[in-house]
């Protein structure tokens, strides 16, 4: 199959969503391969995010992500990137509410931030997100350098 980097962020954790959301995506088909929980210090968030670093909500995102615990999973399915990423929703949970009632966001986020989980948006980033989290890179986090719970 293919494989994509999902993480369920502190609101969903702190909200109790973890059982909900693993139960979900089991029942979807995919296979868990890989799945760790770390508190995120603030220099791994901004490299994970980066590609956020230079917008208005970059500091909120960064205190929101580092906020709480997050429980990153590497999930393997045929189209698991496309599939991922409609079983999330739309970035906008408030909005996902309204378009799709079904969704992850929908039915355990709150708003634009606080959207209860991540999904790569393409093979490319999943790669790079996979080797951020599981793999040694210079650039990137590493599990092993990060506060394991
Ligand atoms: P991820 O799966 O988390 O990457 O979400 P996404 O791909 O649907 O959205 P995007 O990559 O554009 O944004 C990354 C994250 O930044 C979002 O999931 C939100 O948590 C946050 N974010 C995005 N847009 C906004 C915004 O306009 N305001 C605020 N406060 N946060 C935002
Ligand atoms: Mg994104």
């Amino acid at each position: 199959g293919e494989r994509t980097l999902a993480m369920i962020k502190p609101d969903g954790i702190v909200g109790n969503h973890t059982h909900f959301i693993k139960t979900t995506i089991l029942a979807s088909s995919f296979t868990i391969l890989q799945e760790i929980t770390l508190q995120l210090d603030r220099h791994t968030a901004q490299g994970f995010y980066a590609e956020h670093s230079s917008r208005t909500f970059f500091p909120d995102l960064i205190d929101f992500i580092t906020s709480a615990p997050v429980l990153i999973m590497v999930l393997d399915k045929v189209s698991a990137v496309s599939d991922w990423r409609a079983l999330i929703g739309p970035t906008d949970a408030s909005k996902a509410k309204l378009t799709h009632p079904h969704s992850i966001r929908a039915m355990c986020g709150v708003n634009v931030q606080r959207n209860c989980v991540h999904g790569s948006d393409s093979t490319k980033s999943a790669a790079r997100e996979i080797s951020f989290f599981f793999n040694h890179t210079d650039s990137g986090g590493n599990v092993s350098e990060h506060d394991e719970l």
